[in-house]
């Protein structure tokens, strides 16, 4: 059995790769009551509840509809330029500090412009410039992808899709379709992903998260997508499983946000080890870390500790994240090389 004593620096220690990170997801609470005083922003309660409304609380239902509730609260916070890029500043620090040296920072453009009417192409911008001051200021690499929820318009997915095609120089790698998996299908973003990987865009899909295995198909099939935000109903379906291990799909597993938003009931039952036991490629990650509450040493603790995966395992993860991260050739070489270092590992 795994050693509940053994302290997080050792997960802390770890070089670390983020894949999947939500901004929005991302806020500090002691920002957020900042933000609130100087732009006044009316919660529906008192501020000492803002916790209550933006992070899940144990005693909250655990499900997918609390979990999306917390971001229509975060919305409301992004009231200035300056307020998404202190946001986006304080997100890559965070990171930093949780010696993540390489961090896919993914972001909602709809909604951060939606309090305040910002042009879309503004937003992009500005986390965009910020995302990068603030990696070389702490010494991090950071990409950063554009997400699209499923639950809004296609309309204005596709503007924002083609805005990230523009801004592929600048470090925007790629595209994700996010949002309420359980009760919206992807039809009418297919033509949309097609598209913008046509253009040079990489795909990552939420998907067989809130709902089953037969989304993680159309993700690879329909949306083509290279990486799967989530995935874990996957094991649902042993054709399903069969199809991603054979098109070299990279699933990017979020253990604390799968129990806060109900996929599975204990944290013990998550379905990690057996997705590496199935051959599946395999990379931890956050989620929505201020949401969750939590830091990527904090699911690689939960991941040895609590789902018995293997320290040897978990460095090996490491190195699948920068293998299959969006980053250009050379750039990803030159991680994987200062990772494998680091880890003592050839
Ligand atoms: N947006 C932020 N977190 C999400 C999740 N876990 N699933 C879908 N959309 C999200
Ligand atoms: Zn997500």
């Amino acid at each position: 059995m795994a050693d509940e004593t053994v302290p997080l620096n050792r997960y802390l220690a770890l070089p670390k790769v983020e894949l999947h990170r939500h901004l929005e997801g991302s806020l500090r609470l002691s920002t957020m009551l900042d933000i609130a005083r100087k732009h006044g922003v009316t919660v529906p309660v008192s501020m000492l509840n803002l916790s209550g409304l933006v992070q899940v609380q144990d005693k909250d239902p655990m499900t997918f509809s609390n979990f999306l509730d917390k971001f229509k609260t975060l919305r409301l916070f992004y009231r200035s330029p300056d307020v998404i890029h202190r946001v986006t500043r304080e997100a890559v620090e965070d990171a930093a500090k949780d010696n993540v040296h390489y961090l896919e920072l993914r972001f909602t453009p709809v909604a951060l412009s939606r309090a305040e009417g910002f042009p879309l192409h503004d937003v992009m911008d500005w986390v965009i410039t910020s995302a990068q001051d603030a990696a070389k200021t702490f010494g991090i690499k950071v990409g950063l992808i554009a997400s699209v929820n499923r639950h809004e318009s296609p309309e204005l997915a596709e503007q924002v899709a083609w805005l990230a095609v523009d801004h592929q120089k600048r470090g925007l790698f790629g595209l994700d379709l996010a949002g309420n998996e359980a009760e919206f299908k992807s039809n009418p973003f297919h033509d949309i992903f097609k598209e913008a990987k046509q253009s040079g865009l990489h795909l990552t899909i939420h998907a067989g998260e809130w709902g089953p295995a037969e989304n993680v198909r159309d993700a690879i099939e329909n949306l083509g997508a290279e990486r799967i935000g989530h995935g874990v109903r996957v094991l649902e379906d042993e054709a399903v499983v069969a199809l991603a291990k054979e098109r070299g799909v990279v699933f990017e597993v979020c253990p604390t946000s799968n129990f806060q938003s109900g996929v599975v009931t204990t944290m013990e039952e998550h379905p990690l080890p057996q997705m590496i036991a199935h051959g599946l490629k395999v990379t931890v990650n956050t989620d929505d870390p201020s949401v969750s509450r939590i830091t990527l040493s904090n699911e690689f603790q939960i991941a040895h500790e609590k789902l018995n995966v293997p320290m040897d395992a978990l460095k090996q993860s490491i190195l699948l994240a920068a293998e299959s991260s969006f980053l250009a050739d050379a750039e990803k070489a030159e991680l994987l090389q200062s990772l494998k270092k680091q880890m003592n590992l050839r």
